[in-house]
């Protein structure tokens, strides 16, 4: 949108968060709160934002990156005072401020485009966003006069007890035009209870010039603020019903949303199926058609098509297409596994790369190796990695058996077409084609059992 910044506050500790964090870096559905807010601004077309920071202010600043603009507010003397600190950061061309709170999620881009559109038709000198609560406590009053007209915002705190009754309540969401809100902002007195400078006063300060404001009503759901930690899980909840609901209409199979838990942003291809108890975080992307869970985590995990995965956790790794993991697997991060690979029951795989159509059926750590194609390791494999100081590699190379129970002693490696006999502890590289065993000869004395009886009644 051009001509138009956005001002996004997000200064204040939150103090009804009791937390060491800054409340915009609370998270809803795997992202701070801020950034929910951000990426509405950012869909709704708008390309210039500030960001009021204060408290935690680098922190803030550390999880919010270098694409945006920011505006310090050492003291947090309220939400008119934040914006003021923004002004002189807005570029010249810009004609409007939209002014949103960073603990306001829910909030969609076309509700922030409608505000806008609104404020343009009408000509207006601001636009509040405001919406209808059925429990507005807590929450500033929009009150309008006989006409119909935004006349002031009034904070719970200072209302009278009539304005209380009042139910259409301030967002936090406001549309200025730049000549408004700097002719009012700098007027603003900090004569209330809270003995803060609030961005509301400018709307009866505007109405006094006999400036027109006006407001768009958004739907509830999009416009509670985050102020405690109960209003936190509440729009958790929302938001991981949206991301369940953008996917199911992508086509995706969710057998219990009200399980399931999607962070924002995670892409998940057509026909794949979800069973519940499931988590999918981070930067995680599966592909067509994989079936996932019940009971799978998934984070920053890279999915191909027609993957199965249940009762497992994949963390930053990449699967191949019609790859089985689990149930029961941990793959730790830095593994890469080639199409068709089998991963079975308590295997755990770390920084390990894995070739086509190989097999770690059951019971096997495996870490920092190179598997070949077509691999089959035996059940209780243990690759040993460490030796208390440093970690080494192993590399077991295409056709390569190994019997069930084998130690491979980093740094080894076991040749193409090769056999590791079962329980051997493997500390010397194997050539190609041999079969490698280490174990003592198998005694077996006949009839033992009867002579130890024979000598037991001569004992008596
Ligand atoms: C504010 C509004 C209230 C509205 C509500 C909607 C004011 C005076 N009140 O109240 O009318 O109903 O939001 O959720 O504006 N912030 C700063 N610097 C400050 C103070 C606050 O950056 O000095 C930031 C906070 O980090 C927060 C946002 O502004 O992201 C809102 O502040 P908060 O204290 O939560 O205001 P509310 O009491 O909720
Ligand atoms: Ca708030």
């Amino acid at each position: 949108m051009q001509g138009l910044g956005a001002v996004v506050l997000a200064a204040g500790q939150g103090k009804r968060m009791r937390s060491d964090t800054p409340k915009v870096l609370h998270r809803a559905a795997g992202a701070p709160l801020v950034c929910h807010v951000l990426d509405a601004v950012k869909e709704a077309g708008i390309t210039e934002t500030i960001v009021v920071i204060g408290q935690g202010s680098e922190v803030v600043r550390a999880a919010l990156g270098p694409d945006y603009t920011y505006a310090l507010q050492e003291e947090q003397l309220g939400t008119g005072d934040a914006v003021k600190k923004s002004l002189p950061h807005l570029s010249a061309d810009c004609q409007e401020v939209l002014v949103v709170c960073g603990d306001t999620p829910l909030l969609k881009p076309e509700t922030l485009a409608a505000l806008v559109r609104v404020r343009r038709e009408t000509g207006a000198a601001a636009a509040v966003l405001t919406s209808i609560f059925d429990d507005p406590q807590g929450y500033g009053r929009v009150l309008r006069n006989e006409d119909n007209m935004v006349e002031a915002i009034v904070e719970d705190r200072d209302a009278a007890e009539d304005q209380k009754l009042v139910q259409e309540i301030n967002t936090g969401t406001y549309i200025f035009t730049r000549k408004a809100l700097e002719a009012t902002i700098c007027r603003l007195q900090p004569d209330n209870k809270q003995g803060e400078y609030y961005l509301t006063d400018c709307i009866h300060l505007l109405r006094e010039a006999g400036s027109p404001v006006t407001a768009v009503i958004a739907p509830a759901g999009e416009t509670e603020g985050i102020n405690t930690r109960v209003q936190l899980a509440a729009a958790e909840r929302i938001l991981r019903e949206r991301e369940c609901l953008r996917l199911m209409e992508d086509g995706v199979t969710i057998c219990d949303p009200s399980t399931t838990y999607i962070d924002k942003g995670v892409q998940v291809g057509q026909d794949t199926v979800i069973y519940p108890f499931t988590f999918l975080e981070g930067k995680t992307r599966v592909g067509k058609g994989c079936v996932i869970g019940p009971g799978t985590r998934l984070s920053s995990a890279i999915l191909e098509e027609g993957v199965f995965v249940q009762y497992s956790v994949v963390v930053e790794s990449t699967i191949g297409k019609g790859c089985q993991i689990g149930p029961f697997a941990y793959l730790r991060p830095g593994n890469v596994l080639s199409d068709q690979v089998k991963i079975g029951d308590f295997v755990e795989l770390k920084k390990t790369t894995v070739g086509l159509g190989s097999k770690i059926p059951h019971l096997s750590y495996i870490g920092d190796t190179t598997v070949g194609a077509h691999v089959n390791i035996g059940a209780g494999t243990i690759t040993c990695n460490y030796d208390g100081v440093k970690k080494y590699q192993t590399t077991i190379d295409d056709g390569a058996f190994i019997g069930s129970n084998a130690n491979l002693v980093a740094p080894v490696s076991v040749g193409k077409d090769a056999v590791i006999g079962a329980g051997s502890t493997i500390t010397k590289d194997v050539l190609p084609e041999s079969l490698a065993i280490e174990r003592a000869k198998q005694t077996v004395i006949p009839n033992w059992m009867q002579k130890k009886k024979e000598k037991g009644e001569q004992e008596k």
